[in-house]
C-alpha cells in the first residue's frame, strides 16, 4: 500500500495541482503519482474499502421526503420577494419545482412568508390581502398540494408581523396575539398548511415571554388535532433547550443575507450548537441564499454592499447547511434557479449528509483561528464513516492539516468528495488539503477502524439552561436566570480556542456530555480541563449516579487537569458538571485517557 500522506508530507517540492487528483489539493508530483497508485490499487484490489460512498446510496433506502424525523427541505417566498408575492408566483414556484428535479431531490415544503395577510377584521377573523391575493389563500394552498407539494404559513407571536415594522402594513393587527385558536383553526383546519413560522417582531414589541408564548402557540396547533403541522420558531437567536419539546426547528441568528460576511456570521454563530440537535428537532442557520451569484442578484432587498455569493460561497454557505443539519429552504428564484446552483442542491450525496438518520449536527474537531474541521457520523453512530467537512473562513487560502485521529478514525481512510460526486483516494494517519478563502470542502470518510473519541470539548456538550435571549425585556422574576446563565465562549488558553464559563449556582446550570462513547469494557482516568480565579468545588455525576466532588485549587485562570478514575463499562454514557449551589470553573474539555 503507498501512502499518499508519507508521499505528501516527506516532500518538501514545489507543489502544483494534481490533473488527475481532485481539485484544489495541491501536492507534490511524487505525491500525485502515489495518489493516483493509492487510487487504483485500492480501486482494483480492495473495493469493500473504496467507494463507500456509493454504496451507500446503492444500499441506501431512497430519503423519505417531507420526514419529520430530518432538517425540513423546500423553499421560500421572503429572500427574493419579500411581501410582494401572490397566488401566480407561489403556486408557479410550486409548479416549477415539481417539474425541474426539486421537488424529486426532497424539497416538498413550499412557504409562504411574511405579506400575505390584511390584518384581521371586527370579527377576529385573519383577513387576506386583496391585493395580493384577491381570491383568499385557498386556492393556492390546494394548488400547492394538487402537485403532491406541502405548504407552509406564517405569522408573529405578538400582534404585528415583521414586515409591518418596515412599512408594509398589510402586516399591523395580523399576528397571533389574541387570535392563537382561530388562527390556527383557520391555517391547519380549513386552509390545510402543513408548516407554520411563527416570527416575533410583534412578540419583542409587546415584551412576552417567548417560552410561554411558543408554548401556548403549539398548544393551539395541538387543538387542531394535526399532528403534522412543523412548527419553526423564529426567534433570531438560540431560544433555549425548551424548543426542542414543541418546534421542529428554531432560527438561530439574525436573518440572513446574500452575502459572504452574512453567511460567514451565521455559521460561526451556530458552530457550537451541535448538542441541541435531535432527531426532529434541529437548529435553523435561516433560508438559503444560494443562487444569488455576484453581480447577478435578484432580491427584492437591493443589490449594494457586501452582496451575491461567489461559486466558492455558494459551495460553503449549502454544504454547511447540511453537514449542520439546518432545514434547507431555497430562497432564490427557483423558477429561474442558475444551472449551477441547481446541481449543487439536488447533489443527492449532500442532501444525504443533511438528511442523515442520525439527524445529528457536525462539531468541531479541529480548529486552527477561522479554518475549521468537522465531523459527524454517517448513519451509523460510532461507526466507520464519519462525514467531514474543511471550512476555511480566512480570506486567504489555508491548508489544512488532515489528522485521522482529530476524527477518531484509524487505519486507512477512504476519501469520497461529496460535491465533486467522487472518491479521490485513500490516506493514513495524516494528509494536507489546500482550500482556497470562503471555501470549504465536504468528504466521506470511511476508515478501517474507529477509535473511541478521547476529547471531548466542552463546547460539544448541551448546558441545560443554554439560551441565548435576554429576558431582562420582560422583568423575569428570577434575575438570575440571565446573568447566571452558563455559555460559550473564546477564552484564552482553552483548546480550540474557546470554553463553557459561568456554570453553577444552580442546579439546571450544568454541562453534560451525553454520548459519552466507549466500544469496550474498562478502567477510565477522567481528565477535566479548567480553569478557576478561586477555590471551588464542582460535582462530577455518571448515569445520574450519585455525585463526587471535585475540589479545583485557584489556578489564577490558567487551565488545570483534575483527574477522576472510574470503572465504566461498553455503551453509551452521561457525563455532568454542576453545582447547584455555587459557580464551577471554566470548563475547557475532558480527555478519556
Ligand atoms: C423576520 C424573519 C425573516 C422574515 C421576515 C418577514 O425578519 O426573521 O425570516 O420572515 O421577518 O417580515
Amino acid at each position: 500500500m503507498i501512502s499518499l500522506t508519507s508521499a505528501v508530507l516527506a516532500s518538501a517540492v514545489t507543489f502544483f495541482s494534481c490533473e488527475k487528483c481532485p481539485d484544489r489539493i495541491k501536492i507534490s508530483e511524487d505525491g500525485c503519482k502515489a495518489f493516483v497508485n493509492t487510487y487504483r490499487m485500492d480501486a482494483a484490489e480492495k473495493p469493500a474499502m473504496k467507494l463507500r460512498a456509493e454504496h451507500l446510496l446503492e444500499r441506501a433506502k431512497p430519503i423519505k421526503h417531507a420526514n419529520p424525523m430530518t432538517p425540513l427541505m423546500g423553499w421560500s417566498s421572503w429572500n427574493t420577494f419579500a411581501e410582494h408575492i401572490s397566488e401566480e408566483i407561489i403556486v408557479g414556484v410550486a409548479k416549477s419545482m415539481s417539474t425541474n428535479g426539486l421537488k424529486d431531490a426532497g424539497y416538498v415544503y413550499v412557504n409562504i412568508d411574511d405579506g400575505f395577510f390584511n390584518g384581521h377584521g371586527p370579527d377576529g377573523r385573519l383577513r387576506f390581502n386583496p391585493v395580493r391575493f384577491p381570491n383568499g389563500m385557498k386556492g393556492t394552498v390546494d394548488g400547492i398540494h394538487a402537485l403532491g407539494m406541502k405548504a407552509g404559513t406564517y405569522s408573529d407571536a405578538g400582534e404585528n408581523t415583521c414586515a409591518s415594522f418596515g412599512g408594509d402594513k398589510s402586516g399591523v393587527g395580523a399576528g397571533l396575539y389574541g387570535h392563537d385558536a382561530e388562527d390556527c383553526r383557520l391555517h391547519f383546519n380549513e386552509l390545510g398548511f402543513d408548516f407554520f413560522k411563527v416570527d416575533y417582531c410583534g412578540g419583542l414589541q409587546k415584551h412576552l415571554e417567548e417560552k410561554k408564548r411558543y408554548f401556548e402557540i403549539a398548544a393551539a396547533i395541538k387543538a387542531t388535532g394535526r399532528k403534522d403541522v412543523r412548527l419553526n420558531i423564529c426567534r433570531w437567536a438560540f431560544p433555549g433547550t425548551w424548543a426542542a419539546d414543541i418546534a421542529g426547528s428554531w432560527r438561530t441568528t439574525r436573518d440572513i443575507r446574500a452575502g459572504w460576511t452574512s453567511i460567514r456570521d451565521i455559521i460561526a454563530e451556530n458552530l457550537y450548537l451541535s448538542a441541541y440537535v435531535s432527531p426532529g428537532h434541529f437548529n435553523d442557520l435561516d433560508m438559503l441564499e444560494v443562487g444569488q451569484y455576484k453581480g447577478a442578484l435578484k432580491s427584492a432587498f437591493g443589490n449594494s454592499g457586501d452582496i451575491g455569493l461567489t461559486r466558492d460561497e455558494e459551495i460553503t454557505h449549502f454544504g454547511m447547511w447540511c453537514i449542520m443539519s439546518s432545514p434547507l429552504v431555497l430562497g432564490c428564484d427557483v423558477r429561474n434557479i442558475p444551472p449551477t446552483t441547481h446541481a449543487l442542491v439536488t447533489n443527492p450525496y449532500l442532501i444525504r449528509m443533511n438528511q442523515d438518520p442520525l439527524s445529528q449536527q457536525a462539531y468541531v474537531a479541529f480548529r486552527d483561528g477561522r479554518a475549521y474541521q468537522l465531523v459527524k457520523d454517517a448513519e451509523k453512530r460510532f461507526g466507520t464513516a464519519r462525514y467531514v467537512a474543511l471550512y476555511n473562513a480566512n480570506d486567504s487560502e489555508y491548508t489544512f492539516e488532515v489528522k485521522s485521529r482529530n476524527f477518531d478514525l484509524d487505519g486507512e481512510i477512504a476519501v469520497f468528495d461529496l460535491v465533486k460526486r467522487a472518491d479521490i483516494g485513500v490516506f493514513t494517519n495524516a494528509t494536507k488539503v489546500t482550500v482556497q478563502p470562503h471555501a470549504a470542502r465536504f468528504f466521506l470518510f470511511d476508515a478501517e477502524r474507529r477509535l473511541d473519541r478521547r476529547i471531548y470539548e466542552a463546547e460539544t456538550a448541551y448546558l441545560t439552561d443554554y439560551s441565548e435571549l435576554d429576558e431582562s425585556s420582560y422583568g423575569l422574576t428570577d434575575s438570575c436566570q440571565v446573568q447566571c446563565r452558563a455559555y460559550y465562549t473564546e477564552v484564552n488558553g482553552a483548546s480550540g480556542g474557546v470554553a463553557v464559563v459561568n456554570l453553577g449556582g444552580r442546579d439546571s446550570n450544568d454541562l453534560i456530555w451525553k454520548n459519552v462513547y466507549f466500544s469496550t469494557d474498562g478502567r477510565r482516568k477522567l481528565v477535566f480541563e479548567c480553569a478557576s480565579d478561586k477555590v471551588r468545588t464542582m460535582y462530577l455525576s455518571i448515569d445520574g449516579a450519585a455525585p463526587v466532588k471535585l475540589k479545583v485549587a485557584d489556578t489564577a485562570g490558567k487551565f488545570v487537569s483534575i483527574r477522576h478514575e472510574v470503572d465504566l463499562s461498553a455503551g453509551v454514557h452521561e457525563i455532568r458538571l454542576f453545582n447547584p449551589w455555587s459557580k464551577i470553573p471554566v470548563i475547557d474539555r475532558m480527555i478519556i485517557n
